[in-house]
């Protein structure tokens, strides 16, 4: 699949803080890559180096494998901060002006109204819009040009439950068009119903990346007892395992990747143990990442 985005070792210093450190990152064509963090880790400082508005401090990334340039940016669209638009204009004024500034084609206009559902808001003024009606105008704007990759940072964010839902739905379409997309965000819950991908950043560190469907995995954990003296060594024989606790009253046994509950359950039972008790509990990537969405920074 092709690359579009590739990262070596970026990196962003403000003074004495590290906001990105040795960042690498590849994004593929299609993908719906999503950037997860708690506030402060780096985020939105990766989008605005990978945009051309923040000095990377070290290291290197490209676009479609160039270096970038401001002609390869107008393959990409982003929403960065609140645009701006003018209050006292209409939606379909604001992109006319946008266009323009962007020196892309009007005629795009109607189509990317279309697309965000605001044909038939577009001549009423800006001011009067819903937050969520803003967000889509400033996805609207972004995709003025056709661009290849759309960039997001928090595209919900403070948006209502309705507008929230809207703006998903938004991505996923824009996404089933075939844009490739790559979007920030807070929240781990957005993130697996929006993306394919993602990179978990931790004050300025990447601590994950890989597809979304991964998440609801991980090793699986399996509480076991038996009525045996020598279950803790009996347990420890089988190639599966990884790890034997005791736990109060029974073991825990972490099993190791592909191996199941149901394995250890007939290697038991081919050394003619009969488990009274065997519970499969997953600790799955998810509890992990929400440990650390929660633990802030
Ligand atoms: N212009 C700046 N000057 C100094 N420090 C900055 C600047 N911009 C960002 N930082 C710091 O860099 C770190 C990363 O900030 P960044 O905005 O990239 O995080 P974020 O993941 O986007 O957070 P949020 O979820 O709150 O948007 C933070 O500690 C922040 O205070
Ligand atoms: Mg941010």
């Amino acid at each position: 699949m092709e690359t579009v985005l590739s990262i070596k070792g970026l990196t962003k210093n403000f003074g004495r803080l590290c906001a990105v450190n040795k960042l690498n990152l590849e994004v593929k064509r299609g993908q719906v890559f999503g950037m997860l963090g708690p506030n402060g880790s780096g985020k939105t400082t990766t989008l605005g180096m990978l945009m051309g508005v923040t000095n990377p401090t070290s290291g290197e990334f490209s676009w479609f494998g160039e270096t970038p340039t401001h002609h390869l940016r107008k393959k990409i669209g982003a929403v960065l901060e609140h645009p701006i638009f003018y209050p006292y204009l209409s939606g379909q004024k604001n992109l006319e002006l946008n266009a323009l500034v962007k020196q892309c084609d009007a005629r795009n206009i109607p189509n990317v109204l279309d697309l965000v559902e605001l044909t038939d808001r577009r001549n009423d003024k800006y001011k009067t819009y819903s937050l969520g009606m803003k967000q889509r105008l400033a996805i609207a704007s972004a995709l003025l040009n056709d661009p290849t990759v759309l960039i997001l940072d928090e595209p919900t964010n403070g948006l209502d439950p309705m507008g929230i839902a809207e703006i998903r739905e938004l991505i996923k379409k824009i996404a089933a068009n075939g844009k490739t997309i790559i979007l920030a965000s807070h929240l781990l819950d957005e993130v697996q119903k929006v993306c394919t991908h993602f990179a978990v950043l931790k004050r300025g560190n990447l601590i994950h990346t890989g597809p979304v469907n991964e998440v609801g995995q991980g090793e699986e954990r399996v509480e076991v007892n038996a009525e045996v003296e020598n279950l803790n060594e009996v347990l420890r024989g089988f190639s599966g395992t990884a790890t034997v606790q005791r736990e109060n009253g029974f073991y825990e046994v972490t099993l190791r990747e592909n191996f199941h509950g149901k394995d250890l359950n007939r290697f038991l039972f081919d050394q003619g143990i009969t488990a009274s008790h065997l519970v499969t509990r997953k600790k799955s990537l998810e509890k992990h990442f929400l440990e650390i969405l929660a633990d802030g920074k």
